[in-house]
């Protein structure tokens, strides 16, 4: 039988798009929650963006929110097409990119997670797991897969403090976290030169830089951080994850770990406390 289906139609039967030859987008979208983070109304709903690379290692960057969770690992499972999961890099432990990541842990234990000292401690904390194995990157530390060589930028408070970024200086693609990041579904279209941003995208790409990027006073996680370290005796627990995390511990700011303004409002003070 002859197949009429061309590769990038056999992607998309799986949600799943081609970027570049070895790069898979396997993101998902969700129009179910009209509320993202229990913080921004998504009227336009909300995307969740990982991607697939297959090198000579496989790397998967960032997983998605729960809300997508089967869809995410249906496509995931598809574009590795049987190949082992050699990495996971980890940029940001919100629960948009990291709320199924330990269920992928227990999926595929031969990933090495790839993270900084912050992001690790958070995931012994949300997780209640210890990725065995797990690489620590620091600031301008490369890693190669085959083809492909990646070097790690630490963006602090874009919006967490363990935030880190990838550059593929290869095919010179940045895997850019919460940068650059809007509300909305994405209805089909990855490529810029698919929409028109200005018109289409801009105003929610500011909203969502002011509201769920940027962590000012002003905005609406700020007040929801500082409401809920005010009114509860445990840590913080974001949407989407079942486990508070503890930080330092015992002391005031540690309860308060993981927001900005917690200490900024307590009396430490430091970003030394963050997940220390
Ligand atoms: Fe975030
Ligand atoms: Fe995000």
């Amino acid at each position: 039988m002859t197949n009429f289906l061309n590769e990038r139609e056999v992607f998309l039967m799986y949600c799943t798009r081609k970027i570049t030859d070895d790069l898979i987008w396997i993101g998902s979208n969700d129009r179910q929650h009209p509320i993202f983070e229990a913080a921004h109304p998504v009227p336009r709903g909300m995307s969740y963006n990982s991607y697939l690379l297959l090198d000579e290692k496989t790397v998967l960057f960032d997983t998605v929110d729960r809300a997508v969770q089967t869809q995410f690992m249906e496509n995931l499972e598809h574009a590795l097409n049987g190949r082992a999961l050699d990495y996971i890099f980890v940029h940001h432990m919100e629960p948009d990119h990291a709320a199924t990541l330990g269920d992928l842990m227990l999926r595929h234990p031969e990933a090495k997670i790839v993270c900084n000292g912050k992001a690790i401690n958070m995931i012994r904390q949300f997780h209640a797991a210890d990725p065995k194995g797990a690489i620590l990157v620091n600031e301008g530390d490369t890693l190669s897969t085959g083809k492909h060589n990646f070097t790690f930028v630490a963006a602090p408070m874009v919006h967490w403090p363990e935030v880190v970024v990838s550059y593929d200086s290869t095919d010179k693609i940045l895997f850019s976290a919460d940068g650059f990041g809007s509300f909305g579904a994405l209805n089909g279209v990855l490529f810029a030169d698919e929409v028109d941003w200005e018109r289409d995208w801009l105003d929610e790409a500011r909203r969502y830089y002011q509201t769920a990027c940027q962590l000012d006073p002003g905005n609406v996680e700020y007040r929801q951080t500082l409401n809920f370290v005010e009114n509860s005796a445990g840590g913080y627990r974001p949407e989407g994850y079942e486990t508070w995390s503890t930080g330092c511990g015992g002391s005031l700011c540690g309860r308060m770990a993981c927001a900005y303004l917690a200490c900024n409002m307590c009396t430490c003070g430091s970003m030394r406390f963050f997940y220390c």
